[in-house]
């Protein structure tokens, strides 16, 4: 569903996601993990067509997305990690204008709207303008907007950012809900504990490059051992573990 090949973005020297390759497949919950300033968002932006690669190609549901933009886009929904929303619009309005973008016909369309609200607890909120939403309220209906047109692939750049600890459930609810029903979801996060929880599968990425890939048992495995936590995992991939010194140095 989700198919990168060498994707690479630069910025000056730097190399901000270097040679990413990377095959995601229908119906898979896939966490893309990585410290601060690792590429995240710049691939995904990279694979949902808001920045042109430097070099190589993100194929979405099988379309280019720099070739077939238009009809890669109706495939996906994706949530920014600082979803642009108008605040001047009700949620239900919000939804609406979404769907007005997506094309979705207006057969079904208000039980669609109706379904969603519900679906986030967000129902008494329909009505209300989205300036008075707070911070997980505009995540969620961020959401629901991305989900009205019932994308094959949902791109989620950190969503559970500002969530309280039920909404961080019912977010990755949902989540698992799309995937068994078959949408492919590609998920930014750094909170591993969630992550370890709810993905099926996992890319580790570092200073712009892929450095491990694979299902938790396939990660241990990599790491030589059964019992080790994602986190763990990360930490000694990553390096965080240096950060122990400077700590016990710090007294
Ligand atoms: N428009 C830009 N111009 C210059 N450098 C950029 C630009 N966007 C991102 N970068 C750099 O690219 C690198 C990767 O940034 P990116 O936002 O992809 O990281 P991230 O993994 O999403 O981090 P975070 O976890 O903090 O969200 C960083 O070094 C960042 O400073
Ligand atoms: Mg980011």
């Amino acid at each position: 569903m989700i198919v990168c090949q060498g994707l690479t973005k630069t910025f000056g020297s730097l190399r901000a996601v270097d040679n990413l390759n990377l095959t995601v497949y229908a119906g898979e919950l896939f966490g893309f993990l990585g410290p601060n300033g690792a590429g995240k968002t710049t691939s995904i932006k990279m694979m949902t067509g808001l920045l042109r690669p430097s070099a190589g190609t993100a194929l979405i549901g099988g379309y280019d997305i720099q070739s077939q933009p238009l009809r890669a886009k109706t495939v996906f929904g994706y949530i920014p990690d600082n979803p642009f929303l108008y605040e001047k619009l009700t949620g239900r309005e919000f939804l609406n204008f979404m769907a007005d973008l997506y094309s979705v016909t207006a057969h079904n369309r208000s039980q669609k709207i109706s379904d969603l609200l519900r679906l986030f607890e967000l129902e008494e909120k329909g009505n209300e303008l989205i300036q008075g939403y707070s911070r997980g309220m505009r995540q969620k209906i961020a959401l629901a907007g991305a989900l009205i047109h019932q994308p094959k692939v949902i791109f989620l750049d950190e969503p559970t950012v500002g969530l309280d600890p039920k909404s961080a459930r019912l977010m990755k609810d949902i989540l698992r809900k799309l995937c068994n029903e078959g949408t492919t979801v590609f998920v930014s996060t750094h909170i591993l504990e969630i992550a370890e929880r709810m993905c099926d599968r996992f890319a580790i990425i570092n200073r712009g490059k892929i450095i491990a890939i694979g299902t938790m048992a396939e990660l241990r495995e990599h790491a030589a051992s059964d019992t080790k936590s994602l986190e763990d995992i990360f930490l000694e991939l990553t390096g965080g573990d240096e950060d122990r010194d400077l700590i016990q140095y710090l007294g």
